[in-house]
């Protein structure tokens, strides 16, 4: 049966030279092609005042995610392609075969705002395959302890909603989360129903400026052991602002427990800059022909976006390889770790490398 659908998929592709079958599919319907995958926005919902959830109906060649994963999503804005990573937050057992993003809006942040204010239902989006390593075991953990804040909450929602969609019950959770007030809380009144519902499931919340109290630090010694005597016995996943994870990854590795800890970033990590490492040059992007300033700290992203480029990218943070280029001569930083990117022909991630003095790089 394969072998006949291939050779008449040869077939058609014969016929649509130089185009392939599936760029006509995609004229009937963009979900049915398959030299790119696309969602269909099926749904949008607002959870906060700044946050809005998106149901995608992903197209033929979608793989189901493991919960906890997250998607690469292009976003057409003004005749140009720009591409985010958000985690899902549905569960990826859902009878509909649909997904859900849930967006939160940065302050200047172009991609963020459209997607949580502009994009309607019935508009396409370019999708990504599901990556990711902070997921789930494939058997259910006994004592998973989740923390928090603002949205990262939305990869532990896919858990969350994977657990009950998958056993019925949710096992002996401690849950604690971290918004800046009551109404800040993205899933609020679904995380309030599992609190009712779920006896094993327990949610403490805290609110970082509601009060001048303890609660207004992103995560306490003190909060833990109020909230989860027994830490040390349980799995933990982490995902939120970067100082609440800083705060979480030193207590695990004082503890001598960091192996217990899974943590998940929104931006990465940095070295400090070198100080008098710091190079200004010029940067040549060889295949687009353009040329532009760089001060040695800004990200080679964010120069070729400046410079008018739009280069291909994803995560932003040095994740996904989405970003990768090759350097053609001169020499970069990777603002992770601090090491020097010189070899010609090396790989160059743009997201997280500063150009040390003159670069070109083959993008
Ligand atoms: S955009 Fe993902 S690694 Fe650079």
């Amino acid at each position: 049966m394969t072998s006949i659908r291939n050779a008449l998929t040869s077939l058609a592709d014969m016929f649509a030279y130089p185009l392939r079958h599936s760029h006509y599919l995609e004229l009937v319907n963009p979900l049915w092609t398959e030299h790119v995958l696309k969602a269909r926005v099926v749904g949008v919902q607002d959870e906060t005042a700044d946050t809005r959830t998106l149901t995608l109906r992903p197209g033929r060649g979608w793989r189901s995610h493991r919960a906890g994963q997250f998607v690469r999503l292009g976003v057409p804005i003004d005749g140009q392609r720009h591409t985010r990573t958000y985690s899902i937050s549905s569960a990826p057992a859902r009878e509909d075969g649909c997904i859900t993003v849930t967006v939160k809006t940065v302050d200047g942040g172009r991609v963020s705002q459209h997607l949580a204010r502009r994009v309607v239902v019935g508009e396409y989006l370019p999708l990504g395959e599901p990556q990711g390593e902070f997921v789930l075991p494939e058997s259910m953990p006994v004592h998973p302890l989740f923390i928090t804040g603002g949205s990262g909450i939305t990869p532990v929602m896919s858990m969350l909603r994977s657990y009950v969609l998958e056993y019925d019950v949710i096992p002996d959770t401690v849950h604690m989360h971290y918004a800046p007030h009551v109404q800040d809380v993205i899933f609020g009144a679904e995380l309030g129903e599992l609190q009712a519902s779920q006896k094993h499931y327990q949610l403490h919340k805290y609110y970082t400026r509601a009060s001048a109290q303890e609660a207004s630090v992103h995560f306490s010694a003190q909060q833990l052991e109020r909230a989860c005597p027994d830490w040390r016995e349980r799995e933990v996943w982490a995902c939120g602002p970067a100082a609440m994870l800083d705060a979480v990854e030193a207590h695990w590795e004082q503890a001598g427990l960091a192996r217990q800890l899974h943590t998940e970033r929104f931006h990465a990590m940095v070295a400090p800059l070198p100080g008098a490492g710091v190079k200004a040059g010029r940067v040549w992007f060889a295949a687009s022909g353009v040329q532009a300033q760089s001060d040695g700290a800004t990200v080679l992203l964010r120069v070729a976006e400046d410079a008018g480029l739009n280069p291909p990218h994803g995560c932003r943070m040095g994740i996904c390889h989405g970003c990768n280029t090759t350097l053609v001569s001169g020499c970069v930083r990777d603002s992770r770790t601090g090491s020097l990117i010189s070899e010609a022909g090396d790989t160059v991630q743009v997201c997280v490398c500063t150009a040390v003095g003159d670069v070109e790089l083959a993008l």
